[in-house]
């Protein structure tokens, strides 16, 4: 199977499983509903669920139900879109190439779906039937802290919104990446280690790689943010220089910022180096992290 097929194959399987777990539009009231799957289900990557199925595939090959635990990363990181657009965040407009969630249905409804999202995603892992309660427990650890406020997602935020005309330095710089974006896409692959029952060796390995595709992920962010136009993003290029945003761009130049990214995969493929062939669809998504053009 080609990487466009497997990709093709993965999202189709993640949305069938959200499809599955979230409360249908008919559900009352309807309204909340209506705005959680209208962001949900306007075509992302799924890159973060796609990395846990194939994390805990490398471990431990195919296990049932995993599809829901991968869910949980997708419903956090839709929550952190609809809140990052909101006008007291980044005040965007557009997203996933659609009016963003607030536009659609207000903000009161968008901050409200947002929470609605972050919740679920806790109790999908609380449920999952195919694991031990020890395992879902870590679970829920592990994504509540990558999510929080200790270098997880909402410390990089702050530290994003505080920094927004700040002088943009290589110390703030890193501490906002690895926590804004690194720790969900860290988290991702930790969560299909945990799920497949890895060895704490191979945990370790994983969660080295993780790292280096989650800075990866947001070194590139920011180049398209400069580099790419609104319709090939499905979101407002040129953002993060109107927001004055700390990004690598404006640290480091476009030329020097291709290069770390670079840097960052040869790191990850490194970190694979134990697995052999196992791992062959996590160095081919590694890839698609760095040369993505959206
Ligand atoms: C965008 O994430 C926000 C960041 C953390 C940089 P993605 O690029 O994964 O967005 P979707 O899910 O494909 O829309
Ligand atoms: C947001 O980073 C990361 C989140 C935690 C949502 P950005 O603000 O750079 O994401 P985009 O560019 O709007 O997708
Ligand atoms: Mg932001
Ligand atoms: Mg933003
Ligand atoms: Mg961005």
């Amino acid at each position: 199977m080609t990487l466009a097929q497997y990709l093709e194959q993965q999202q189709a399987f993640v949305d069938a499983a959200l499809d599955r777990l979230v409360p249908p539009e008919t559900q009352s009231p309807e309204t909340i509903h209506k705005a959680m799957r209208y962001s949900l289900f306007a075509g992302g990557k799924r890159i973060r669920p796609i990395l846990c199925m194939e994390a805990c595939r490398t471990v431990a090959g195919e296990k049932p139900g995993m599809e829901d635990a991968a869910c949980a990363l997708e419903l956090i990181h839709t929550y952190s879109l609809i809140h990052d657009d909101l006008p007291a965040l980044d005040n965007d407009d557009l997203r996933r190439g659609r009016p963003t969630n607030h536009k659609v249905f207000g903000e009161a409804m968008a901050i409200l779906a947002g929470d609605a999202l972050l919740t679920f995603a806790f109790e999908v892992l609380a449920r999952l039937p195919d694991v031990g309660p020890d395992v879902r427990a870590a679970l829920v650890a592990e994504l509540a802290g990558a999510s929080g406020t200790v270098e997880g997602m909402i410390a990089g935020q702050v530290r994003d919104i505080e920094g927004e005309g700040a002088e943009p330095t290589e110390a703030r710089l890193e501490s906002i990446h690895r926590a804004k974006t690194g720790a969900l896409l860290r988290a991702s692959v930790r969560m299909g280690a945990i799920y497949g029952g890895s060895k704490l060796s191979e945990l370790d390995a994983l969660t080295r790689y993780g790292e280096h595709i989650g800075l990866a992920f947001q070194i590139v962010d920011d180049v398209l943010d400069v580099e790419q136009p609104s319709e090939k993003l499905g979101k407002t290029a040129g953002k993060d220089a109107a927001q004055k945003k700390i990004t690598f761009p404006a640290v480091y130049g476009i030329a020097r910022s291709r290069e770390m990214a670079q840097e960052q995969l040869q790191w990850a493929h490194a970190a694979l180096d134990r697995f052999g062939p196992s791992a062959a669809r996590l160095r081919e998504l590694a890839d698609l992290i760095v040369r993505r053009n959206a």
